[in-house]
Formats: C-alpha cells, sequence, structure tokens
C-alpha cells in the first residue's frame, strides 16, 4: 500500500486531504521518536515539528513512491526521518544565521538557549541515524552521504559571508547543497522503498535537488515580501549572507552603490529600506523570481521521461505537490 489513498491524482481536495493526512502521520512518528529524548530537548523539538510546517520533504518522498509499491509504515518511518533531519538543521541553522524567528515564534534558541538548541538538534540528528539504522537496506549510507553534503553546504553559505561579487552559479551550487540536498534525499528514498529502478530513482533525486534550489531562491526572495511565514525581513544582510535577489540586483549594479552600502562598516538595520529600494532598481526580485521558474521548469521538463512509463501517478502527484507549493509562495 503506498502512502497516500490511491484516487490522491484528483480533484484538488482529494490530493489536499491525501496530503494533510500522510503529513499528521509524519508529525505523529516524529513526536514519538522525539520521547526518546531528554524533556529539555524534547520540548524544543516537539514545538517545532507542530508548528504549521508543511512536511514538505515527506510529502515528496510520499510521491516517489508511486513510482512502484511500497508499505504505508515504512513511509511514514522514512517520512520522519526526513523531518526529523529538517528540523536538526533549523535547529541549528538559527542559532547560526542569529534569527530570532521560526515558523510564526520564537526560535529554539530564543526560548531554550544556544546550547538546549544545538543539542536538540543533535538528538535529531543522532535520532534519525538509529532510525536509518533501524530501517535498514542501506538507508542509513545515503542520509550520512546526503547530511555529509548538506552539512558542507551550510559551511560554504558561512565562509561567503559578505561576498559582494559571488557568482551566480556559485550561489546555486551552494543552494543545491544547503537545500537541494534534503529535498533529493526525500525522492530518492520514497522511491528506493517503492522498489524503483535505479535510473528512475535518480531522476526523482535530481528532480529533488532541482526543486530545492528553486524554493531556496523564493525562501530568499521571501526575505522581500511582506512578512510570511514568520521569517525575520531582512536579518541576513546584517549578517553578510545575501540571498538571490540580492546577489542578482549585485550584478547588474554597475554604478557599485549596493555593493558599497552592504559592505559599509556603519551598516545596521537602519539601511535595509535602501537595500531593499537598490534591490528594486536592479531588478534583484524579479532576475531571482525569473531564475527560481526557470529551475523548476528545468525540474519537471526532466520527469518527462518517466511520463511513459508506469509512473505516471507519482509524476503527476510530484508536479502536484510542488505546484501548489509554487504558486502559494507567490
Ligand atoms: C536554511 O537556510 C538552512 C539549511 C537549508 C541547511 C542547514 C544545515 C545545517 C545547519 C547543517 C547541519 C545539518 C544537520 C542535519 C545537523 P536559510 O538560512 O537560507 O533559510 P531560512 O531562511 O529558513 O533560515
Ligand atoms: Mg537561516
Amino acid at each position: 500500500m503506498v502512502g497516500f489513498a490511491d484516487d490522491v491524482v484528483g480533484p484538488p481536495g482529494v490530493i489536499q486531504a491525501a496530503l494533510t493526512d500522510f503529513a499528521g502521520l509524519v508529525t505523529a512518528r516524529l513526536c514519538t521518536l522525539a520521547e526518546g529524548m531528554p524533556g529539555s530537548l524534547r520540548s524544543p523539538v516537539v514545538a517545532l515539528a507542530n508548528r504549521q510546517g508543511k512536511c514538505l520533504r515527506a510529502m515528496l518522498l510520499g510521491a516517489c513512491a508511486r513510482l512502484g509499491v511500497a508499505e504505508q509504515s515504512r513511509l511514514v518511518r522514512l517520512g520522519a526521518l526526513v523531518e526529523l533531519l529538517h528540523l536538526a538543521s533549523l535547529l541549528h541553522d538559527d542559532v547560526i544565521d542569529r534569527a530570532d524567528t521560526r515558523r510564526g515564534a520564537p526560535a529554539a534558541h530564543v526560548m531554550v538557549g544556544e546550547e538546549r538548541a544545538m543539542l536538540a538538534g543533535l538528538a535529531c540528528f543522532a535520532t534519525a541515524g538509529m532510525e536509518a539504522a533501524a530501517i535498514g537496506s542501506g538507508v542509513d549510507r545515503i542520509v550520512g552521504k546526503a547530511v555529509a553534503r548538506l552539512s558542507y553546504g551550510e559551511l560554504l553559505d558561512v565562509e561567503r559571508a559578505f561576498d559582494t561579487s559571488l557568482a551566480i552559479p556559485d550561489y546555486l551550487e551552494l543552494a543545491e547543497r544547503k537545500t537541494g540536498e534534503l529535498f533529493r534525499l526525500s525522492c530518492m528514498l520514497g522511491a528506493a522503498a517503492s522498489g524503483a529502478a535505479e535510473p528512475a530513482i535518480r531522476v526523482v533525486g535530481q528532480f529533488g535537488a532541482d526543486f530545492g534550489v528553486a524554493f531556496q531562491i523564493l525562501d530568499d526572495c521571501l526575505d522581500f515580501s511582506a512578512q510570511l511565514d514568520g521569517k525575520p525581513t531582512g536579518i541576513d544582510h546584517v549578517m553578510g549572507l545575501f540571498g538571490a535577489p540580492t546577489l542578482c540586483a549585485l550584478a547588474a549594479d554597475d554604478s557599485g552603490q549596493l555593493a558599497a552600502l552592504l559592505l559599509s562598516p556603519e551598516f545596521s538595520h537602519g539601511q535595509l529600506p535602501a537595500v531593499r529600494a537598490l534591490v528594486a532598481a536592479n531588478g534583484g526580485v524579479a532576475t531571482a523570481t525569473r531564475l527560481a521558474r526557470s529551475r523548476y521548469d528545468q525540474a519537471v521538463g526532466a520527469l518527462g521521461v518517466l511520463a511513459d512509463s508506469d509512473a505516471g501517478g507519482a509524476v503527476e502527484l510530484l508536479v502536484a505537490v510542488t505546484a501548489a507549493f509554487w504558486r502559494a509562495r507567490r
């Protein structure tokens, strides 16, 4: 039995209901796994897990499992595993980025302190490792490899701070590692659990990686829109972390004004309106949005090789899940 109801590729309401059910099972499993953690680490994990998360990675895993046949209980375990890894990365990332809020509420480190927030992240990571080993079938090896790549992506993100001339291809590589890797893993785990053939597993893995890059670019664009998802606006600029719209604007700004502003020793929150104005004047958000769109279209186009096989349902569902996300972000 697959993770979603068989009639999931149907009217939007039906799709939505099946996805919500699966996300609910994944979140419940995640909270069960968290019960093994000491109380002071468990509470930030459970609080974050229950906070308006969309379980997007688990959804993609479930969609890819329609390439073949998979047991629902195995998919729920795998879904919880990727969501645990996601929580681990967020708990650490919010400390690294000095972000005060996450999913519309105070970040874990604001609530319980940096030490406990980071240890809670490690507990998630360790629990995911134990779960991967318990699931078997080489899941621990593929998870270990993916986490190594995503950690390296985060390191690249830290190391490029204040680099106003970071080339867009370098940013895209960083985004593929930092964000695309977990989507790649999710798609590959779902496909592999369903017994899909190796080439199909690779195709959906690449879809996940490309979707992840588009996702990250749109996430960066959120810094320039009204406050959505409880994301703090503009803090990354003060940290020297310039997202896709700013990098696109920097590349287009022949006057050098934007780079000079971002690198000025007195730069602080007070200058963020000026940054926004310069990014807008240089078409940063529009260029970044086009970049995300073309990466997403490329990702969907590459799924075409699967369309003639029995994989039609999986492809339709992957496109439905990601397109719904796309519409919500724009
Ligand atoms: C969010 O980016 C951060 C990531 C996508 C990756 C974070 C990875 C680590 C901290 C490596 C350690 C990983 C594990 C599993 C222990 P962002 O800051 O651009 O997005 P945001 O706006 O959501 O914070
Ligand atoms: Mg962050």
